[in-house]
């Protein structure tokens, strides 16, 4: 009998060591979720609207418009072209804004609201938990060649052979021969090639940057993702360090005074 109670006591000893994990978990979620719907609705309801759908009262006076986060698209990614973004592509965006666009930065409020806004965001697209982000790309580090002339020089090449110009325009003003028939994005606002001699760049002007933005493509944009072409250098024509290459020669066009300070 005592052996038959000490065992039912251990039972209970393990079986309540393997819930409280759990419990704690979802305890915890419920309320990273829970502060994430307030500082939602202080920051961010008056834009992308209470529903996420992009509907806010300030929506109606922006030429860009919020995103609708129930569309489940994204354009900002470190993830490849067609897949949901990481926690921390989110928390850089909301963390720094978009450039260009009315996207704030919210750089001054705490890191714990803005993990949690994150968190609460992804809930107005049910399919993500089961979709889950994609998997990030391999981000390599800058190399030394980077905006030396002989680099840019390439990167010109690429330009053209990848006819990046039928959108951006020869001289990366944005006015290429297709920019004119581009249809509306994903979200029915019309879109607009990037002009690379001006402006800063809406995901960020460091070189790595660039190189994220035609490596992942702009989800929801005519912006393709570049990365099935660099990713198998045919020896003939792509060799090793030419995304870099394209880096230096974007980065080239744009007039230093107005560049990004990120
Ligand atoms: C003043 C309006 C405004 C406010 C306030 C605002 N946003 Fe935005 N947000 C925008 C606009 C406009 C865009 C779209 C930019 C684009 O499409 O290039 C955007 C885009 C985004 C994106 C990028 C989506 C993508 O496609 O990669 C995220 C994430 C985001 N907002 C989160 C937030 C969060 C979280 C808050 C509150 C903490 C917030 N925004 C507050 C206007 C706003
Ligand atoms: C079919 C048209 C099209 C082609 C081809 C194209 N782009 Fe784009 N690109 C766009 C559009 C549209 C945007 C703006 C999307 C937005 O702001 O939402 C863009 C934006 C960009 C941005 C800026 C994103 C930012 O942070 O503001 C970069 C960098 C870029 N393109 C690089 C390239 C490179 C390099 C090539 C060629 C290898 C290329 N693009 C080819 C349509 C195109």
């Amino acid at each position: 009998m005592k052996s038959i109670h000490n065992f039912l006591v251990a039972l209970v000893v393990v079986g309540s060591a393997l819930a409280t994990p759990v419990a704690a978990r979802a305890e915890s979620d419920a309320a990273t979720l829970e502060l994430g719907q307030q500082v939602y609705g202080v920051y961010c309801a008056g834009c992308h609207g209470v529903d996420g759908d992009g509907n806010g009262p300030g929506a109606e006076m922006l030429i860009v418009k919020p995103r609708d986060f129930t569309s489940g698209i994204f354009k900002f990614r470190s993830t490849p072209n067609g897949t949901l973004p990481t926690d921390a592509d989110l928390l850089r965006i909301v963390t720094h804004g978009i450039n260009r666009t009315a996207m704030p930065n919210f750089r001054l409020v705490p890191e714990v609201e803005r993990k949690a806004v994150v968190a609460y965001l992804k809930t107005f697209f049910p399919a993500w938990e089961q979709k889950g982000a994609g998997e990030p790309i391999h981000l390599p580090a800058e190399p030394d060649f980077l905006l030396t002339s002989d680099s840019i020089a390439r990167g010109a090449q690429l330009y053209d052979m990848l006819d990046c110009g039928r959108c951006h325009g020869a001289g990366g003003e944005g006015d290429g021969p297709s920019a004119k028939t581009l249809v509306p994005d994903s979200w029915g606002n019309p879109q607009v090639p990037f002009n690379f001699t001006m402006g800063a760049l809406k995901g960020g002007g460091a070189p790595v940057d660039v190189y994220r933005t035609f490596m992942t493509g702009l989800n929801g944009t005519a912006m393709p993702s570049y990365a099935d072409v660099f990713a198998y250098p045919d020896g003939e024509a792509i060799h090793e360090g030419d995304a870099w290459h394209l880096v230096s020669f974007i980065l080239s066009l744009r007039n230093q005074g107005e560049d990004s300070a990120r």
